[in-house]
């Protein structure tokens, strides 16, 4: 019989075309709906699966795993971020997994940037007066909606890979001051300078000694690091006291680095100016009545970081390539060292 693979999403155009033009070598399982896929419609196909593709949404475990059976070879994940597969599960059972971290570091830096302005600038807050039509009450004034300038900003990264350079590249363009970097190695130089920053670049660009120097020195801290158990809450209440009053804190990564309590204490008593987040602890779960939406000086958006057209195609295609490639061990786009 025909190897069976699982895709939890119907996929964008050419990604979709490369996996139906294997319909005649492959049994192909995939989810049809916009919701998310069910977990027990994943746990009953998985049965039988040489590999499955899925989204950062679905949780890879031993469940999962010992309901595809021991012929599983490979996991696909639509995804840079991994915090949601069970590494260990996949390399006891010799399953590989591929990922797609190179892709989308130009569209989730992009939106780190835009994250840092809407913060320092207050873009998010001023729309909101505006379309609540109280622009009439509030007439041009030399301070009305002033914010921190970027120039000249210390920037401080909590994680230094691929996005966090990225990101770092494109704000040397607006004439920051210094850069500082923690890692899961303080004080060590970043082993992997991807675009040549380290040696390039007219401002120092430093590792910091500890998560507290990221916090009392920067201006704008970056959260750019991977979740595991050493950084979850790496940003709580005693970052938060450490931080300038002038600061903002993005988090690009994944909602719990930063405990959401400690940030709507820190924006409510003034300790920071103001947060940029793409991600947050529960999401999507986040009624109307949520604590952080009551903060006028946190930008909120729904985890939409490499939510770019042509990225996410580049996702689909090299998550399917990967797919591909797992099914017959050969070499993929990119693989996860279990
Ligand atoms: C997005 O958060 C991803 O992991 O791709
Ligand atoms: C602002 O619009 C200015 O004219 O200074």
């Amino acid at each position: 019989s025909k190897p069976k693979v699982v895709v939890t999403r119907q996929l964008i155009d050419e990604a979709q075309r490369i996996l139906e033009d294997r319909k005649g070598e492959l049994e192909i399982v995939q989810w049809n709906s916009e919701k998310p896929c069910e977990r027990a419609w994943l746990l009953e196909n998985a049965k039988g699966a040489t590999g499955i593709l899925v989204m950062l949404s679905d949780q890879v475990n031993d469940e999962l795993l010992q309901a595809a059976g021991d012929q599983l070879k490979v996991i696909a994940s639509f995804s840079v971020g991994t915090d949601h597969i069970e590494r260990a599960a996949l390399k006891k059972r010799n399953v590989r997994l591929g990922y797609t971290p190179t892709c989308l570091t130009d569209a989730v830096a992009d939106l780190t940037v835009m994250l840092i302005l809407m913060a320092q600038r207050r873009g998010g807050e001023s729309m909101a007066k505006v379309i609540k039509g109280e622009w009439p009450q509030m007439p041009w004034h030399p301070l009305l909606m002033t914010g921190p300038q970027i120039r000249g900003c210390t920037v401080g990264f909590l994680g230094f890979g691929r996005i966090a350079q990225a990101s770092l590249q494109r704000l040397l363009a607006f004439r920051i001051k210094r850069a500082i970097y923690l890692t899961s190695k303080p004080g060590q130089p970043v082993k992997e300078d991807h675009f040549n920053l380290v040696k390039t670049a007219n401002i120092p660009i430093e590792p910091a000694q500890s998560a507290d120097q990221i916090a009392s020195e920067s201006d704008v801290v970056i959260v750019g690091c991977a979740l595991t158990p050493d950084t979850k809450h790496l940003v709580s209440t005693d970052f938060f006291k450490k931080m300038k009053k002038l600061a903002v804190i993005i988090n690009i990564a994944r909602g719990p680095v930063i405990d959401t309590d400690a940030l709507v204490k820190a924006l409510d008593q003034d300790q920071i100016f103001g947060a940029g987040l793409d991600v947050i602890e529960n999401e999507p779960n986040i009624q109307a009545d949520h604590p952080i939406l009551k903060q006028p000086r946190c930008v909120l958006v729904p985890h939409i970081g490499s939510a770019t057209i042509e990225t996410r195609e580049q996702m689909a295609t090299e998550s399917v390539e990967n797919l591909l490639a797992g099914l017959t061990g050969k070499e993929m786009v990119n693989e996860v060292e279990l």
